[in-house]
């Protein structure tokens, strides 16, 4: 199959597009050309690459017409945000390729009712992110349903791999929390630290993506996730973490505003979206319908992640 990759040089882009070369797929990339895929590979060799600006063309109504010029049997778009933009796609494409595919997130789901939440617990997002990702999964799914349009929504959860900062034990992106944990320092929790946050390793997710072209007929018409076997409470993260250094994790709980010293004003909120969230959720139906199981778990991505940041020295134990 010819199939383009919106955004293909991103987390997931960096492992889905050579196991989709490896496949023996014609492959190609679009992207602005900014910026390498996290890791070398030789696949990229094969693959077509093509500059175009996802954000101006949608400005200009072109978008859609210029990735149905490149001939696609199947287009993955990572980086849809709003039920327009998913629109602008559809509306281009329909009736003229085999499979659409778009990248959704965890985040479709506010507070949960009871966990792990399945897909079908019902959209009731709060925050900007995660409103516009429920919508464009609402649309796509009733397009898939009603028009019986080949559309499959992927929602990973928080993305983990060598190469970048995962989300940290406090659920911000500041990686000078694991260097405290390794150093056997006090780490101050806003809670009591029995909330989960929901890790998945990059290639695990472009596992998710590539089973579900290959399960065609189970994929279209419905969303997954794309987590590790179990979510991880932030506490538990906590010691596992300092446990890696041979060190007791020393936690503060419900410190008032100890917690927030050191961070930025965006760390704070990045810590109460993931707190509230919470999320923890299930894939029994990616396994029982496109045959999902993940390589990795939470803490065999995180570990991976972590001895990357330290071998390039964003961690200092
Ligand atoms: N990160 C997480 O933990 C997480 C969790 C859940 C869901 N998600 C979802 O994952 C998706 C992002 O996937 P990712 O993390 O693999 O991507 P990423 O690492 O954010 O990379 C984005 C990719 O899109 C390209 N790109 C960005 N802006 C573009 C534009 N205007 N026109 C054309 N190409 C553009 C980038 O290349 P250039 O910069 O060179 O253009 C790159 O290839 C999003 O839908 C996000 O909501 C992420």
């Amino acid at each position: 199959m010819r199939i383009v990759i919106i955004g293909g040089t991103g987390h997931v882009g960096t492992y889905l597009v050579p196991r989709l070369v490896e496949a023996h797929h014609q492959v190609v990339s679009v992207s602005r050309a900014s910026r390498e895929p996290y890791r070398s590979h030789s696949a990229w060799d094969k693959v077509e690459k093509v500059v175009i600006d996802k954000e101006k063309e949608e400005g200009a109504g072109t978008f859609g017409r210029k990735i149905l010029n490149l001939e696609p049997d199947a287009v993955i778009d990572m980086i849809c945000f709003t039920p327009e933009s998913a629109q602008h796609l559809v509306e281009a494409l329909k009736g003229k390729v085999r499979h659409m595919l778009f990248c959704g997130t965890i985040w479709i789901h506010g507070y949960s009712v009871t966990v792990p939440t399945m897909e079908d617990q019902g959209i009731n997002p709060f925050g900007e992110y995660g409103i516009q990702k429920a919508g464009m999964t609402e649309y796509l799914l009733k397009e898939a349903r009603v028009n019986q349009l080949p559309i499959t929504i992927i929602h990973p959860g928080h993305i983990v791999g060598p190469g970048w900062n995962p989300i940290n034990p406090l659920g911000n992106f500041s990686p000078r929390i694991f260097t405290a944990l390794a150093r056997g320092e006090t780490v101050h929790f806003p809670t009591l630290g029995l909330e989960t946050v929901h890790h998945v390793h990059a290639d695990d997710v472009a596992q998710a993506f590539a089973k579900a072209l290959t399960n065609w007929k189970n994929a279209c018409g419905e969303d997954f996730h794309a987590v590790s076997e179990a979510a991880v409470t932030l506490r538990g993260y906590a010691e596992t973490v300092a446990s890696w250094f041979n060190r007791e994790a020393h936690l503060k709980y419900s410190a008032g505003d100890e917690w927030k010293e050191g961070f930025s004003e965006e760390d704070v909120e990045y810590s109460w979206a993931h707190i509230m969230h919470s999320s923890n959720c299930s894939i029994e139906k990616a396994k029982k319908n496109l045959g999902f199981k993940p390589r990795y778990t939470s803490f065999e991505a995180l570990h991976e992640s972590l001895m990357w940041l330290i071998d390039n020295k964003v961690v200092k134990p």
